[in-house]
């Protein structure tokens, strides 16, 4: 058996989920991949805070180089969130060999195209599935399950923490500042929440999706987006009353004369499939021209459902090991950037 080194950077939320699971599906992993994985060293920014180590020997560290530069490590596990500093990190992490993992889709909506060039210059994986979407596989359906068709649009709910507020304020009534504040508590949302709210975290889940599905580069600027703040619950409980639910969905459609793509509140029907997907759950639909319409749900948010994708991204480089392999989530783009002028 082969033992992979890891270094992880952040345990908060998502970096705990991940603990967990190579915890608890230690066996399954084993089995799958013929490899052991050790956690050798965790990134933090506070040493002071009491932590939960997957092993007596796992170190902590504030200083990334102690992980990017260390010879032993494999891969790095990247569930810590932050654009330019953690571009820099990851950078170098590449450039010393090491195979990447992230949840991070503000990195991967920025700066995918350089990630993805760096790590094919040395060989090194790139897998991000829990950037979009949280625990719903819809990167790998959009890049391998419908890899043989030409996919025209994507629609559907991909902001975890604005879809809780969203339930909450119809089902129970509550304020818009103290579902927030649930959010938060339970790890749905962002460090910064307006990210969630504003609508920008979707804007970038669909910009990654719009990238792979349409195999074009896009970019966030191109998206147009109106998030949730200020929705009322007078707004909310009008819109029931009249037979629709209100939700934030995100658009992003080519045609043959370019591409738009958009994340705002919509009006749905209240029997709309969409406006039955309730809390932290997302919802996708994908259609292509050969296969129709196909739908992806499931939990978009959260410590476990978005460890699981990272933990799944991490068997697949450990499979890539024992291969001797490279692979990677990414697309080298194979049209133009066609993009539609925004419609302000
Ligand atoms: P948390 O805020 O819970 O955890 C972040 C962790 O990273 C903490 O351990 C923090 O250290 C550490 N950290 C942050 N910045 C730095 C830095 N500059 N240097 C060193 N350590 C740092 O975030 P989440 O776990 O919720 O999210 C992590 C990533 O996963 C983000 O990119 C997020 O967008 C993404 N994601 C999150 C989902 C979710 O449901 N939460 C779902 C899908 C993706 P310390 O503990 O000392 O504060
Ligand atoms: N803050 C994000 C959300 C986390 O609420 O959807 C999952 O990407």
């Amino acid at each position: 058996k082969q033992t992979i080194t890891v270094g992880l950077l952040g345990l908060g939320t998502v970096g705990g989920g991940v603990i967990e699971i190579l915890r608890d599906h230690k066996e399954r992993i084993q089995h799958k991949t013929g490899c052991d994985v050790t956690i050798k060293s965790v990134l933090v920014s506070d040493l002071s805070k009491t932590r939960d180590l997957p092993t007596s020997s796992t170190t902590l560290t504030d200083q990334y180089e102690d992980i990017t530069r260390d010879p032993e490590i494999d891969v790095i596990v990247e569930v810590m969130g932050g654009i330019d500093h953690t571009l820099t990190i990851l950078l170098e992490a590449i450039e010393h060999g090491k195979h990447i993992v992230t949840a991070n889709k503000d990195l991967i909506a920025q700066h995918g195209a350089e990630l993805f060039d760096a790590c094919q210059k040395r060989n090194c994986d790139l897998y991000y599935e829990a950037s979009v979407a949280g625990g719903i596989p819809i990167i790998r359906s959009i890049l391998d399950g419908l890899s043989s068709d030409r996919i025209r649009k994507m629609m559907g709910i991909v902001n975890g923490t604005t879809n809780y507020i969203m339930t909450k304020m119809s089902q129970d009534g509550a304020d818009f500042d103290s579902i927030l504040k649930e959010a938060q508590d339970l790890g749905f949302a962002e460090a910064d929440p307006t990210a969630d709210v504003d609508g920008l975290d979707a804007a970038r889940k669909m910009t990654i999706l719009s990238i792979l599905g349409f195999s074009m580069p896009f970019n966030l600027e191109d998206v147009e987006v109106k998030g949730i703040r200020g929705l009322s619950l007078s707004d909310i409980k009008y819109a029931e009353e009249l037979g629709y639910r209100i939700k934030l969905i995100g658009i992003a459609e080519n045609d043959d004369s370019g591409v738009s793509v958009s994340v705002e509140p919509a009006l749905l029907p209240i029997h709309h499939p969409l406006s039955n997907v309730n809390d932290e759950f997302n919802a996708v639909y994908v259609y292509g021209d050969a296969v129709g319409e196909t739908m992806f749900y499931g939990p978009g948010a959260g410590k476990l459902p978005t460890a699981t994708a990272v933990v799944s991204d991490l068997i697949a480089v450990l499979k890539n090991i024992r291969l001797g392999t490279t692979g990677t989530a990414y697309v080298q783009p194979q049209f133009p950037k066609q993009v539609k002028p925004k419609s302000e």
